[in-house]
């Protein structure tokens, strides 16, 4: 008899057998096998990446040769800091700031005070970004209730203690700075040649026995801290830098600069290869005993060519024909 296949006992394609059931459960044991190694993920990522790679390569690029195995923080030394508060935005700042790190040596880390302008201003520049990044600057905006915006308010903010607690913590150290002074790459001296001393500046007179004027002076931070231990300033009394040098002058076992040839800047005395200048209000309030003697003007701006960035300057042929080139007319 013949039988139709269909009609037979030979079992159609969706038919159950034994055999199909064995195969259905051995497929969905291999399946659940591999969902418990997810090893075809990272396998698919991998080849992703390959991809990205691949793209990236074809992309023009700048070839970055730094050793990514030494921490740049590392680099610096945190007890070292020079510190400009500057709540103008000043258009020199960023040139200046850079400069100032080219001099001052290589382990001291910046700090720039500023207001919410002059920091924005800052932060424009990709260098000042870069120097951010790699931890040798920092911008600071202080928060309330911290003000920084007259002269009496930075002397209130330096000689209060929680300033160098909540900003400046383990600092020594403290090269203080400003937009109008600066420190001259001719010098033989190195900032760090002056590291004993508790606090030096520019002298205010041929015989000042401390030579303690501010601008640029470098101060330890732990004679600071001794002064305002026993001793707080009183609002709208002396600016903090004679405040602080009438102290520091009578504190036992303080190392202070007296006279002129310990100075570290100029500002009213003049002396030949200085560390630096300080030229009081830009350069609009100039010590006559310096600046006015044209010869003796003439060298020091051979010498600290770097005074051009933070002065007004006047081209010699813009000089009135009158003028003297003594600060004299007529
Ligand atoms: C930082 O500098 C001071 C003074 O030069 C030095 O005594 C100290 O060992 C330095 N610190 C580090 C971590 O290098
Ligand atoms: C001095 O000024 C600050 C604000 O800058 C104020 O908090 C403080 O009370 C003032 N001190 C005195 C003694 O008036």
């Amino acid at each position: 008899m013949a039988t139709s296949p269909i009609a037979g006992a030979s079992p159609g394609p969706f038919a159950i057998t034994r055999t199909r059931i064995f195969l259905l459960v051995s497929l969905a044991l291999t399946w659940w096998f591999a969902s418990l190694f997810p090893h075809y993920k990272p396998a698919i990522q991998a080849q992703f990446r390959a991809r990205l790679n691949e793209a990236i390569m074809k992309l023009p690029s700048i070839k970055v040769d730094w050793d990514t195995s030494v921490d740049l923080h590392d680099a610096y030394n945190a007890s070292k800091v020079a510190i400009i508060i500057e709540p103008r935005p000043l258009p020199h700042l960023v040139p200046h700031i850079l400069y100032m790190m080219n001099v001052v040596p290589p382990e001291w880390r910046f700090v720039f005070v500023g207001s919410k302008e002059s920091v924005t201003g800052m932060e424009q520049a990709a260098a000042v970004r870069h120097w951010q990044m790699t931890g040798k600057l920092d911008l600071m905006v202080l928060p309330e209730p911290w003000e920084i915006d007259s002269k009496e308010k930075v002397f209130r903010t330096l000689t209060d203690i929680r300033f160098y607690d909540e900003f400046l913590p383990g600092v020594e150290w403290l090269l203080k700075y400003e937009a109008d002074s600066i420190l001259c790459a001719n010098s033989e001296a190195s900032l760090n040649d002056w590291l004993s001393w508790d606090f030096v500046g520019a002298p205010r007179r041929a015989d000042d026995h401390f030579a303690g004027n501010g601008g640029l002076s470098l101060r330890r931070v732990s004679t600071i801290r001794r002064v305002l231990g026993f001793q707080a300033r009183l609002n709208d009394s002396d600016p903090e830098d004679e405040w602080f040098g009438k102290r520091v002058y009578v504190l036992p076992g303080a190392k202070v600069a007296s006279g002129v040839e310990e100075a570290l800047a100029v500002e009213d005395v003049y002396r030949e290869g200085v560390m630096g200048f300080h030229v009081r209000d830009g350069g609009n309030n100039l010590a006559d005993g310096v600046w006015r003697p044209k010869e003796q003007r003439k060298r020091i701006f051979q010498y600290c060519p770097e005074l051009t960035m933070i002065m007004d300057m006047k081209l010699e042929r813009e000089r009135c024909p009158e003028d003297r080139g003594n600060g004299l007319m007529g």
